[in-house]
């Protein structure tokens, strides 16, 4: 019989949500047990027009869990770090709300997901945009350097919260920011279900 897991390490844990999320990314048609594309988009009230901007590739893998632009749009000018940008749905309308004048990084660990917006960005012929490998936990953003930081639906997905709401704050000008959409409990997670891979996972 197998011994029961009684710690579950953060890189195990990591390495399992790369792959749902590439799985979301290379097969974007398949059931999950949650909304993506088009149809989550129209869900959580983007805008059509906006949404109609962004091609196919950088939409059918969107797996947001809320609107961060719902507390209200971007400036001209600003610049914006976007937490776990998946296929970069809404680091694309960042930068086109920011325009030429600012700046957007997505900072995403999942490969898959990194290379469908690379390419939605292109088509795009965006140039204010880039999308970087890295962890919320270790955020490869200068100090101080954004107006704001956007996420949808990352933070739940990492073990060490505190942890990342540091680099968040260390990222952000003093007078910066934060429009995050994510999932919070009202009660505590038993000890028990923050082991199954799965909960976290789905
Ligand atoms: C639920 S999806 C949301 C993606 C995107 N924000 C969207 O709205 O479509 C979560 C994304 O966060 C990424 N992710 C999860 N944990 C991460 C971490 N610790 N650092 C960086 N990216 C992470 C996953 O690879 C996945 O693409």
């Amino acid at each position: 019989m197998e011994e029961a897991q009684s710690v579950l390490e953060p890189e195990v844990l990591r390495e399992e949500i790369k792959k749902e999320y590439a799985h979301v990314a290379t097969n974007p048609e398949d059931e999950f047990h949650f909304h993506t594309g088009r149809r989550l988009a129209a869900i959580l009230e983007y805008d059509e027009e906006l949404v109609n901007s962004v091609p196919e590739s950088g939409l059918e893998s969107f797996a947001g869990t809320g609107n961060p632009f719902a507390m209200g749009r971007l400036s001209e000018g600003e610049n914006v770090v976007d937490v776990g940008s998946g296929a970069g749905f809404d680091t694309l309308l960042a930068a086109q709300m920011v325009g030429t004048e600012g700046n957007v990084i997505g900072v995403e660990m999942t490969a898959e997901m990194r290379e469908k917006a690379v390419g939605a960005a292109e088509e795009m012929g965006l140039t204010n945009v880039q999308f970087v490998d890295g962890l919320a936990e270790r955020l490869p953003v200068e100090k101080e350097w954004a107006d704001v930081i956007i996420s949808n639906g990352v933070i739940n997905l990492c073990m060490d919260k505190l942890g990342v709401f540091k680099q968040l704050y260390r990222a952000l000008k003093p007078e910066g920011r934060l429009q995050i959409s994510d999932i919070i409990v009202q009660k505590a997670v038993p000890d028990s279900a923050k082991l199954k891979i799965d909960l976290w996972t789905g």
